[in-house]
């Protein structure tokens, strides 16, 4: 018998309501520092004119500050800053637009706190190597992360578990390849 002639009755009544779709989607790249996120938010982001925040641009002066020193945020000083990159996701589902964002979301917690309240989150784990990583950020400069705060944040990864939204992705390969595998992975094509 097809589902639609079951009578009312044959659904449960704690039955819950499917999560409304909400039309657009936001891509959270995630991962500890030098994994790419702002490098592949660029590439999307060029790919696709989506709206873009730099999470870090939402950091507080103060976290800054300590960032700088070398001594890793605690949740405390995370809250607000994360609560801030919350609500401009929420901002850009109001909007209707799709969006691209970098947040390193290593803790469950952390990511659970942007997800909430917007189902248009997919988590994209930028996932590489830590002799890579080094290499990266032992060669990057003018920027506040000093290469001694990776093993921390390796220390401090969660990744993702079966029930969130998202998927990891291998991040070694170039910001290209993994922008268009993002692209497809958002599409539902890989
Ligand atoms: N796929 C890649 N292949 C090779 N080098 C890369 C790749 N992605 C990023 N890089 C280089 O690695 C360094 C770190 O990249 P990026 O700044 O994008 O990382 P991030 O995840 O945004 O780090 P942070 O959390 O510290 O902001 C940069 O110098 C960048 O040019
Ligand atoms: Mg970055």
């Amino acid at each position: 018998m097809p589902d639609d002639t079951l009578p009312d009755d044959a659904v449960p009544d704690d039955a819950l309501p499917a999560p409304a779709d909400p039309g657009t989607v936001t891509v959270v790249l995630m991962g500890v520092s030098g994994a790419g996120k702002s490098t592949v938010a660029d590439e999307l982001v060029a790919a696709t004119g989506w709206a873009f925040l730099e999470g870090d641009s939402l950091h507080p002066a103060a976290s800054r500050a300590l960032m700088t020193t070398g001594r890793p945020l605690d949740d405390p000083d995370r809250a607000p800053w994360l609560a801030a990159v919350a609500a401009w996701i929420g901002e850009q589902e109001d909007a209707g637009r799709n969006a691209v964002v970098t947040c390193s979301a290593l803790r469950r917690r952390y990511r659970d706190v942007l997800r909430a309240g917007h189902p248009s989150v997919r988590f994209v784990h930028l996932a590489v190597p830590a002799s890579a990583l080094k290499r990266r950020l032992l060669a990057r400069v003018g920027h506040f992360m000093p290469a001694t705060l990776l093993a921390s944040q390796i220390a401090t990864l969660e990744p993702l578990q079966p029930d969130e939204p998202g998927v990891a992705v291998p991040g070694d390969r170039t910001p290209h390849q993994i922008a268009e595998a993002v692209l497809r992975l958002v599409a539902g094509r890989s």
